[in-house]
Parts: C-alpha cells; structure tokens; sequence
C-alpha cells in the first residue's frame, strides 16, 4: 500500500515527482470520455518508467491465441483493448538539449487530477542537465462535450536563459502494445497530410480493419499574444509532427494550445474520417481551450448533480468515492449501446477484451440508480444481440438445442479467454447475466423487458445448466464437476455451492419468468416457442427435476456452506497468520501453492448469500461471514465491496468501513500493488455499492425502496441521489436522522427501518436514526 498521494475532496494530487511510482500515477490521472481516452502520461519526452497508453472505445484488435499446449475448444484470439495513436506528444528541445524529466533536476513537480471540472494538470521546475531552467505548466483534457477530441494548454517560461525552444507537437501512431502475444505491432499506416501548424494521421489495425483518423492543429501565444511562427511539416513513418523554434526570452511564457480529435471507423464511415476529422478540429479549435475548459465544466457539474455522493467528515473516503464515480462516468457513458464497461477502461491494456461478468454483476446497479434506465436496459440488450455467439460457444463446447454459455471475455459475443479453468469451467458469469435480468426488473418494473428480450437469454443458460449438470447415481442427486467458483485460486473443483445455487437459481427463474409472459403476452410466447423450438412440458420437468434434486455440498457441523466438495480437506489456516511479507500472495507464491491453499481471491460462497440474501437468515449469514471472510485476501478488486456490504447487513460497521476504504482507495492508495497496469474501474461501482446497500441497506422489494442505513463512526454525515422509476431522491444520513428528499417524481412510499414513510412530490422528510443494532 502506498500513502503519496495527498487527500483532497475534489483532486488526486502528487505533490513532488515519485518516479518510482509514475505508472501508477498514470492509471490514477488517467482521463476518458466514454469514446476515447489515455492515461496520465506526459506530453513531453520521458525516458523514465511509463506505460504509454491511450485508447479509442470499440477499438481491439483478435491477437491470435498463444497457448503452451492447445486445448479443443479454445478461442482463436483474444481480443486485445489496442493502445491507439498517441495524440499528447509535444517535444520540447532548449537549446539542442530535450526536456526529459528523466534526466533533469525536476522542482515545485505537481500534478493534480481535477475531478470536479474534469481535466489534468501538471507544473514544475526542471533544470536540464546544461544548467538551462525552465517552467512548465500543462493541462489537459478529454471533452466529455465534443467526445472525439481532447485539448492540452502547454505552457513553457524559461527561467535563466534566453535562447531557442523548439516545440514539436505531434501524432505518434507507431504504437505496440504492450500486452502482444507475437510481439507485433497491431496498426497499419493508411494515410497521412501535414498543413500549417496542422496534420492527421489514419491508422488502420491489422485484421479487423477499423480505421482511425487522428489529427492536431495548434497555436502559439507569446507574451500573451498570438505568435506569427514558421512550422516545419515533419512526416515519418506512421508520425506526422510540425516543427516550431521560438526565440524565448527568460521570464517569456510562450504557451501552445493542441487541439486533438480521434474519429472511428465505428462512427464515421472510411471515406468520411479524414474531411469529418478536419472539420471537427475546425469547429472545436475555433471554441479556444478556454470555452472549451469552461464546456467541460459545466457538463462535468451537470453530471456530480446527479452522481455526486456527499461524506462530511472524511476527506480520505470523499476523495475514494469522488474518484470511484468520476473513473465510472469516464469510462462509460451509456450513450452509445455497443460499447460496455471493460475492467480497465481506459486506463490500461490489461484484461483486454470489453465484457465481463464485472458489468452485470457489479455495474448494473450503478447505472440503475444513477442514469436513466435506457442505460442499463442497453447492457441487458448487448447480451440479448450476443445470444447467437454465446449458443454457438456452447455449442463449440458440445452443449446442444440452444443452450448458451456466455464468454468470460468478449468484445463482440465471441470468447476471447483461453486458459481451460476460466474459459471451460468459471461459467458462473452465466448465472450473472440472469441475475442482472432480474435486477433491473425489480428495480426499474419494466416487466415488458422479459418477453421482448429477457426470457429468450434466460431460456439459453437455463438450457445450459441443465446440460451442464449430471446425475450422479452415488448421491441420487445431480451434482456438477469440473468448475472454476467466483474464487479463482482453486480450479477444477466438484459442487462449487455459488455455481450450483446460481445455476438453480437461473432455472427457477427462467419457469417463473415463462409463466409470466405466457399469461401476460401468449401471442409472444408462442412465438417464442416456435423461434427456440422449446419442448415447455419436458424440458421445463427436466428443468424441475434439477431444481429438486441438487446438491449443495454443507458441514451441518460447522452451519457452512462448503465452497465445493473439496474445501474442508485443506489445511484451514486464516489470512490474519500469513506474515505480510508473503502477500499479495499472487505475486509472492507459486500458483500450486495457491491452489492448494485455502485463501480465497474474492467472494464465493458469500457472493452467493450477497445476491440472494432473502434466501438465508442472518445466522446463516454469519457463519458463512465468520467462516470464509477470515479466509479471504482479497486480491480481486471485486471483493472488499461484498463483504462491505455482508458487514453492515451483520451490524459491523467498523468492518464495513474497512472494506468500504480498501474499495475506495484501491487505486489511489496501490492497495493490491496491481495499479501501474491500470485502474480497477468495474469494481468502482462495487464501492458505490458499498455506500448504497452497505451503509445505506438500500434495497429495492417488490417496487418498493427500503432503506435502513447507518453513518460510519468517523464521518458526520453521507449523503447520495439515487433515481429510481419516476422519482429522483436524495438521502441524507446523519448520526441522529435521515432526510430524504424527493426531487422529482409523485409522491412515494418508502420503507425506512421496516416502517412507511410516505413523501409528497417536492418534500422532505426526517425520520430518526434508528441504526438496528444486531447482537
Ligand atoms: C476476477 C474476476 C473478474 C476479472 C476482471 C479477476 O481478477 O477474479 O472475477 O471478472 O478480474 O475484473
């Protein structure tokens, strides 16, 4: 864990350079816009540690699969999240020296990422290595207005010298990622064009053909003033730059302003991306970086209006939420219906592919309560529009009659993972999908979503499951062997209890669910029937035979469910005894030791117990909590957040807190030592969970909102908007009440503390604080 970088409400602030830890910084300052965006990196030469990065969304490129032995059923690629061309780069040369913080003698090093407006900031002193000093401040952005293009205000004052300062801004698009299985470079150069103080660059990657045009057009104010300058076209090999020496005086700011797009093939046909890109850089150059700058303020306001969540008392946990929401509203916007929320967004390479189990599981709640419900209607249908590729994945499997398994990776449908314990065996994420299904019904009503889209995904993992399953003739019940639990340090394990219960689940749901739209909407449904070539009566009884015949491994002895068959057999130590020294205990032991440990990455069976918790009482609860959390490192980003919530559900604030800070903070303070690869940005809306269902205990029953929320011992106050149908509310808690507000909408009926409370449109309502207090 790392303690760097100061705590602030509104800003993520490095005060000082920390070199060591400049990858990290850069996934934290990292910037986005839902279409395109790049980590912190500098615009500058740097010849120090960096990972370069910057990213354009719907952008991959299928890096065919490198396996060690190739196993029948594997994915022929692995869809790869492609590092773009860069369009930050300005060189600085002084004199014939290059302004590298590498080699200089850096002073007064700030960066400061504003969360509230929305942009990055960087200032220092460097003294170069001649003795030549000079001060630089740079700000930059990637406008949440225009969302293909960014703008960076760059300004230069030397301090001790008057002499030459060549800047040259330019597009690199001679860019390898980093993650590369052959080592190739995944971008072809199509074409270029240089004009005055002007060029652009189309790229186009190898294999899937998506081309992308990026341009810069830029000025330069002396003193205040627009220069008149010479600039010098400078065209190499996948690189268009222009070339501009300046007599600098010493205490003379001289500032460039670079304006940038980056047009898709994704959004623009191939033959419109080069006009469409110059007219673009027209119109937002003719703004000005300051209209632009004030732009992005405004709709960065409008968006903490409803986003925002209020701690009074605890900068450290204000500036952890603040970052949560804003990475999230940075990575997607849920504008555009064929993009989804990829665990990195657009922060690193790593994890590559768009889709996981991550978005239903863990974002879906986020934008339920936070964006109009088009949004997450638009993540159910991007499932419903892949089914074709998840029945052919199952299919590839040897699973027939329209069963589906969705990948565990996907950009487009397709599996992109390839090692055989995830890709064969954590099918789980099948069992979030349905879940997600119904969360948004229960939380937004639109029962209409089930027959329209819902019930034929349902149906496919229903059918699924009941494939995947076995009777076993030893139990005479139907067991399921070989799987790969939330818990990815085991693998291959029999009756992982979270897999067996989600896939019940999923077949109970899918009867109920049939019911409903046979009676609701028989003409649909008879469609439907026709369209999957459903057999009700006897697939459904089969279905029903499953469901009243399963095993769920359990020790009676201990009131614990069992993780799989398996986990009692491992030698039980508690995560408290393993010396610090030997964690995160991913980078520090091997992977058999791991496995055969009996640490648990992340949630399992208290994922399980987490989604269906209406399903177990709180003694159960416990000693599932008091069994497995004792056991749990933690060291997928995923997990803090859910035993943050278990927590407050078992009256343990102090408890709650912890997971809610270590969620928060993950990134800001390197908690797993993971951050220099990018941020975590799917389990952000986990830590939002952890303030609205932990602290707030909101849930959502039968159209209802319960709340029963407590305020950590250390803040004074918390307070967040949720929307919720037709109503806005905010909700404030204090250590003595809650006030709720309802901003929008009729009056409603609200459960607080197991008791109604009725709010008209417009009002406000206290009602006491009556934390329960659980023995
Ligand atoms: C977790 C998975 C998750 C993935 C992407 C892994 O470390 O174990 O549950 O889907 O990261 O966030």
């Amino acid at each position: 864990m790392k303690n760097y970088l100061k705590h602030d409400e509104w800003c993520i602030i490095e005060e000082g350079f920390n070199r060591e830890f400049n990858e990290i910084t850069e996934s934290v300052c990292s910037l986005g816009n839902g279409r395109m965006g790049q980590r912190g990196n500098f615009e500058e030469t740097f010849t120090g540690k960096t990972l370069q990065g910057n990213y354009v969304a719907g952008v991959y490129y299928p890096d065919k699969t490198r396996v060690g032995w190739w196993k029948n059923g594997y994915p022929e690629y692995f869809a790869k999240v492609l590092n773009a061309a860069n369009w930050i780069g300005i060189n600085v040369e002084i004199e014939d020296e290059t302004l590298d913080l590498n080699i200089c003698e850096v002073h007064e090093f700030r960066r400061v990422l504003n969360m509230k407006e929305g942009y990055l900031e960087r200032s220092f002193v460097a003294a170069l290595p001649g003795g030549k000093q000079v001060k630089i401040f740079a700000k930059r952005l990637n406008s949440i207005v225009d969302d293909e293009s960014g703008a960076i205000h760059y300004a230069i004052t030397p301090l001790n010298f008057d002499g030459k300062i060549t800047l040259t801004p330019y597009i690199d698009g001679d860019i390898k990622n980093k993650d590369a299985n052959y080592d190739e470079k995944f971008w072809d150069e199509v074409q270029k064009e240089t004009a005055f103080a002007e060029g652009y660059i189309e790229m186009e990657t190898k294999k899937t053909g998506f081309h992308v045009v990026t341009g810069q057009k830029f000025e330069i104010f002396q003193n205040g003033t627009l220069a008149n300058f010479q600039s010098l076209p400078i065209k190499k090999e996948k690189y268009v730059g222009s070339q501009v020496t300046l007599e600098a005086r010493s205490g003379e700011e001289i500032v460039l302003i670079k304006y940038a797009v980056n047009l898709s093939s994704e959004n623009h046909t191939k033959e419109d991306l080069l006009p469409n890109a110059k007219a673009y850089l027209k119109r937002i150059a003719a703004k000005g970086f300051d209209l632009i700058l004030k732009e992005q303020a405004e709709k960065w306001a409008s968006k903490w209006q409803v986003n925002d969540i209020v701690i009074e008392g605890d900068v450290a946990a204000q500036q952890g939420i603040r970052f949560n929401i804003f990475q999230l509203n940075q990575t997607y916007t849920g504008e555009d219906a064929r993009l989804n929320i990829g665990p990195k967004g657009f922060t690193g390479e790593k994890y590559g592919g768009s889709t996981y189990w991550d978005t239903e599981a863990y974002c879906i709640p986020f934008y339920l309560a936070t964006a109009d419900q088009q949004v997450s209607r638009n993540l159910l249908i991007y499932r419903w529009k892949q089914l074709g590729k998840a029945i052919e994945n199952a299919e590839k499997l040897g699973f027939r009659n329209g069963a589906a398994l969705y990948p565990m990776v996907t950009m487009n449908g397709e599996e992109c993972h390839n090692e055989w314990e995830i890709t064969f065996e954590e099918i789980h994420r099948n069992g979030a999908i349905a879940y997600a299904i119904y969360d948004y019904i229960n939380y937004t009503g639109d029962e209409a979503y089930l027959a329209e889209y819902g019930i034929e995904v349902l149906l496919g993992i229903a059918r699924f499951w009941a494939q995947r399953v076995n009777w076993s003739e030893y139990r005479k019940q139907y067991v399921m062997l070989g799987v790969t639990g939330p818990n990815e340090y085991e693998n291959n394990v029999n009756n992982n209890w979270y897999t067996n219960y989600i896939a019940v689940w999923c077949l109970k749901y899918l009867i109920e669910s049939a019911e409903k739209v046979k009676a609701s909407d028989p003409g649909r449904y008879a469609e439907l029937l026709a369209l999957t070539n459903l057999n009700e009566e006897e697939e459904f009884a089969h279905f029903q035979h499953i469901i009243d015949n399963m095993y769920f491994p359990e020790s009676k002895e201990l009131g614990v469910f069992l993780q799989q068959d398996g986990f009692l057999d491992k030698e039980l130590t508690l995560v408290k005894d393993l010396p610090e020294s030997d964690r995160p205990i991913n980078q520090k032991w091997s992977w058999d030791r791991i496995l055969r440990s009996c640490f648990i990455k992340q949630a399992d069976v208290l994922q399980g117990i987490y989604f269906f918790e209406d399903d177990f009482d709180l003694e159960t609860l416990r000693r599932n909590y008091d069994f497995y959390e004792p056991r749990t490192v933690h060291e997928s980003s995923l997990s803090p957040c859910v035993h943050s919530i278990l927590a407050a559900k078992l009256g343990d604030k102090a408890r709650s807190y912890e997971f809610y800070h270590r969620s928060a903070r993950l990134d800001i303070d390197d908690y797993n030592n993971d951050t220099e690869d990018g941020c975590h940005i799917t389990s952000m809306a986990g830590t939002w969970m952890s303030i609205i269902k932990g602290f707030g205990g909101m849930r959502i029953k039968n159209g209802k909102i319960h709340l029963s929320p407590f305020v950590p011992e250390n803040w004074q106050s918390f307070s967040f908007k949720i929307r919720f149908r037709t109503n806005t509310l905010n909700i404030k808690t204090t250590a003595q009440e809650v006030i709720i507000e309802n901003l929008a909408g009729d009056a409603l009926s609200v459960n607080v503390y197991g008791d109604e409370v009725q709010i008209k449109s417009g009002e406000i309502v206290t009602v006491n604080q009556k934390t329960l207090v659980l023995a």
